[in-house]
C-alpha cells in the first residue's frame, strides 16, 4: 500500500526520492508525487499512474536538498492527480505525505469548510495538511503536534514547510516509519527497502512519537513534547536481497531462495545432537506458554494458511486446543479470551492492519500475545509480548512464498519447543527436528525439477477454473495453492479439504478441468486416491503432487509432480513448492504482471 520516503541532507533530494519510491513500488500503488523545498516555496509535482508518468513531468535536474515522496494506494478518493500526495495547506507553504486513515476526516472537513477553507481533493490527507496549516505560526513541529491532537485514526506522516527549509517533521501512530541515519543526511521512510541504498542504520519510530529531522540532527519527542531517547539499530537486510539479481521476477527469486531462507530461519535454533530447540524470543514467557490452556492463531491470507498448518502442528505436538481465526473476524466478534489463552499473530510484514488490530484486541483482553513476523521492528513485532522472527529476508513479490514456508517452519519450532515441555518424548522431538533440518535441502531438490511444474502450468494456463484438493496437513496447502494461482494469474481457483468435494463442488468438475490433488504418502493416502478417481470419472484432469517413488499414482493421475519424503506434519513445506511454481508459470504464460498483480498491495495496512 502507500509508501513514504523523505530526504534532508546535502545532496539533491530528487534522485534519492525517486529511487526510494521505485523500491516502494512493490507495495502496490496507483499514483505518486514529490514535494521539494526551495527558497521560500514548496514545489509539488504529482500524478496518477506509475512512477514513470511522474518522472516525465518532473524537472529531473532539480537540486533542492530537502524533499518528500509518496506512492499512493487509493482509499479516500479515486487515484487521480488531485488526490495523489503530497497535499498542501491553503497557503501552499506546507506539504504533507501520509500513510494510514484519518477517521474523523468528515468532522474536520466540515470544520475547515466552516472556517472558509476550500479543499481541493477528496482525501483525508488534505484535511490533515489544512489542519497543520491552520495551526502554523512559524513553528512546523508545534503545528503538526497541535493538528495531531485533533485527529483520530492512523498515520505515518512526513511534512515540510517553505519557511523551514532543511527540516522534515515525521510522526507515527499505527503506520510504520523509520529514520535512516546517514553522514550529514537523514532519511525517513515507511519501509527499510526505500533507504537501504544509503544507510542500514535506522531508528524505528514508535506510536505517539514526533521527529524533527534535519541534516545533522534527529530530535524525537512524544506527542506531548516529552523528549525520547532512541536506539540506533542495524537493518539486517542487504541491498542485494531487494534486487532482482538476474531473476525475471521477485516471486521466482523468492521461490528459489527458500532453501537458503529456511536455513537462515533454522540457524542457531535447533540442536540435532539432543533435539532441543532454542527460541530466544520465547525465553521470558516459556513458563506462561507452557501453562496455556488454549492457543489462538490469527492472521490473513497466506499467513492464515500457514497458521492453519500451525493449528494442526500445535494440537499434534502439544495437545493444547488450538484454533485459527481470520484476524478481521476475530477482532469484531467479541472473542472469548480466558485465563490461559495465548494469541499468536502470524504476519510477514508485521503491518497488516487486521492482524495488528486482532493482536491489540487480544492483548487488551489479557491474553499473552506472540508475534510470528518477518519484518524486524514492525508494528506487530513491537506490539506482541514476545515472538519469533522468520529471518527469511525481505519478501518483495506481492505473492507470498518464502514467508509461507518460513511461517510454517517457525510454527513447527514453537510447537515442538512447547511440545517437549508437555508430553512430546525426546525421541519423537529428535526425529521431528531432524526431518525439519532436512527440509531446506529437500526444497532444493524440488527446485531442480522446475520444468515439470512449468510444463503443467503452461498446458492448463488457459483454463479459467481450477480446483485444489488436500487432506490433513495438506488441506491448508490446497488453500494456499489456489490463492497463489488466483492472485497472480486471475484464474478462478478454489481450495478444499478433498472429502468436502463430494458435498457440492464436485458439480463443477467437467472435461479437462484442472484439479490439483496433493496425494503424498501418509495416513490418508488411500482416501485421496479415491478422491482422484472421483475427479477422473467426471473428466477432470488430475495434477497430482506425490511422494517420490510412488509409481502407483502415475496410473491414476494425468500428471505427477514429485516431492521428497518427509514426516506428515512437515509435508506442507514441500508440497507448497510445486504449487508456487505452477502459479508463477501460469501467470507468466498469461502475460500477467507477476510481482504487481492488479488491485493488490503487498501489505494491507487498511481495513
Ligand atoms: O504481511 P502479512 O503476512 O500479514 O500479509 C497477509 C496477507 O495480506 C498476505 O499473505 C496475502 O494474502 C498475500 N498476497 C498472499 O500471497
Amino acid at each position: 500500500m502507500c509508501g513514504i520516503i523523505g530526504y534532508v541532507g546535502n545532496r539533491p533530494a530528487l534522485p534519492i526520492l525517486i529511487e526510494g519510491m521505485r523500491r516502494l513500488e512493490y507495495r502496490g500503488y496507483d499514483s505518486a508525487g514529490v514535494a521539494l523545498v526551495d527558497q521560500g516555496t514548496v514545489g509539488v509535482t504529482k500524478s496518477a499512474g506509475r512512477l514513470s508518468v511522474l518522472e516525465q513531468i518532473l524537472d529531473l535536474t532539480a537540486t533542492q536538498t530537502t524533499g518528500i515522496g509518496h506512492t499512493r494506494w487509493a482509499t479516500h478518493g479515486a487515484p487521480t492527480d488531485v488526490n495523489a500526495h503530497p497535499h498542501q495547506d491553503c497557503t501552499g507553504k506546507i506539504a504533507l505525505i501520509h500513510n494510514g486513515i484519518i477517521e474523523n476526516e468528515r468532522a474536520l472537513r466540515t470544520y475547515l469548510q466552516q472556517q472558509g477553507v476550500t479543499l481541493t481533493s477528496e482525501t483525508d490527507t488534505e484535511v490533515l495538511a489544512q489542519m497543520i496549516g491552520r495551526f502554523y505560526e512559524g513553528d512546523l513541529e508545534h503545528a503538526v503536534r497541535q493538528a495531531l491532537h485533533e485527529v483520530s485514526g492512523t498515520y505515518g506522516i512526513a511534512v515540510i514547510c517553505a519557511d523551514e527549509p532543511g527540516v522534515i517533521i515525521a510522526a507515527r501512530k499505527g503506520s510504520p516509519l523509520i529514520i535512516g541515519i546517514g553522514k550529514g543526511e537523514h532519511l525517513v521512510a515507511s519501509d527499510a527497502a526505500a533507504i537501504l541504498a544509503h544507510t542500514s542504520q535506522v531508528v524505528y519510530m514508535d506510536d505517539g512519537e514526533i521527529a524533527r529531522i534535519t541534516a545533522d540532527q534527529v530530535r524525537m519527542t512524544t506527542l506531548d513534547a516529552t523528549p525520547v531517547t532512541k536506539k540506533i539499530e542495524e537493518v539486517e537486510w542487504s541491498l542485494e536481497q531487494i534486487e532482482l539479481t538476474g531473476y525475471d521476477h521477485f516471486m521466482l527469486k523468492e521461490i528459489c531462495e527458500q532453501p537458503a531462507a529456511l536455513e537462515n530461519c533454522l540457524r542457531g535454533r535447533i540442536d540435532l545432537g539432543d533435539g532441543s530447540i532454542h527460541l530466544g524470543g520465547l525465553v521470558d514467557c516459556t513458563r506462561e506458554l507452557t501453562r496455556a490452556k488454549r492457543i489462538i492463531l490469527t492472521a490473513c491470507g497466506t499467513a492464515w494458511h500457514a497458521a492453519l498448518v500451525g493449528e494442526y502442528l500445535f494440537e499434534e505436538l502439544t495437545r493444547i486446543p488450538t484454533e485459527t481465526e481470520y484476524a478481521s473476524e476475530f477482532r469484531y466478534r467479541n472473542p472469548i479470551i480466558d485465563d490461559g489463552t495465548v494469541v499468536i499473530a502470524v504476519s510477514q510484514s508485521g503491518e497488516t492492519a487486521d492482524t495488528a488490530a486482532a493482536l491489540a484486541e487480544a492483548k487488551q483482553r489479557g491474553a499473552l500475545t506472540l508475534g510470528v513476523v518477518n519484518v524486524v521492528g514492525s508494528t506487530i513485532a513491537r506490539a506482541a509480548d514476545a515472538g519469533v522472527y522468520l529471518h527469511v529476508g525481505p519478501e518483495i513479490g506481492v505473492a507470498s512464498t518464502k514467508a509461507f514456508t518460513g511461517q510454517v517452519v517457525v510454527l513447527a519450532l514453537i510447537a515442538s519447543y512447547l511440545g517437549r515441555r508437555k508430553h512430546l518424548s525426546a525421541t519423537a522431538a529428535e526425529q521431528f527436528i531432524s526431518a525439519l533440518a532436512r527440509i531446506p535441502h529437500q526444497i532444493g531438490e524440488i527446485l531442480e525439477h522446475v520444468d515439470a511444474a512449468k510444463s503443467v502450468a503452461q498446458r492448463y494456463a488457459d483454463r479459467e477454473n481450477w480446483l485444489y484438493l488436500g487432506r490433513g496437513y495438506n488441506y491448508p496447502v490446497a488453500l494456499e495453492g489456489a490463492l497463489k494461482l488466483k492472485e497472480i494469474s486471475y484464474i478462478h481457483a478454489e481450495g478444499l479439504p478433498a472429502a468436502e468435494m463430494k458435498h457440492g463442488p464436485i458439480a463443477l468438475i467437467h472435461e479437462g478441468m484442472p484439479v490439483v490433488v496433493i496425494a503424498t504418502a501418509g495416513t490418508q493416502y488411500d482416501k485421496i486416491i479415491s478422491n482422484i478417481a472421483q475427479v477422473r470419472t467426471r473428466g477432470g484432469s488430475v495434477i497430482a503432487i506425490a511422494t517420490e517413488g510412488d509409481r502407483q499414482i502415475a496410473e491414476q493421475a494425468d500428471h505427477v509432480l514429485y516431492v521428497p519424503d518427509t514426516v506428515e506434519p512437515l509435508q506442507p513445506l514441500l508440497t507448497a513448492i510445486p504449487l508456487q511454481l505452477i502459479a508463477y508459470y501460469a501467470a507468466v504464460h498469461r502475460g500477467c504482471n507477476v510481482d504487481k498483480p492488479r488491485n493488490l498491495a503487498k501489505s494491507v495496512t487498511v481495513e
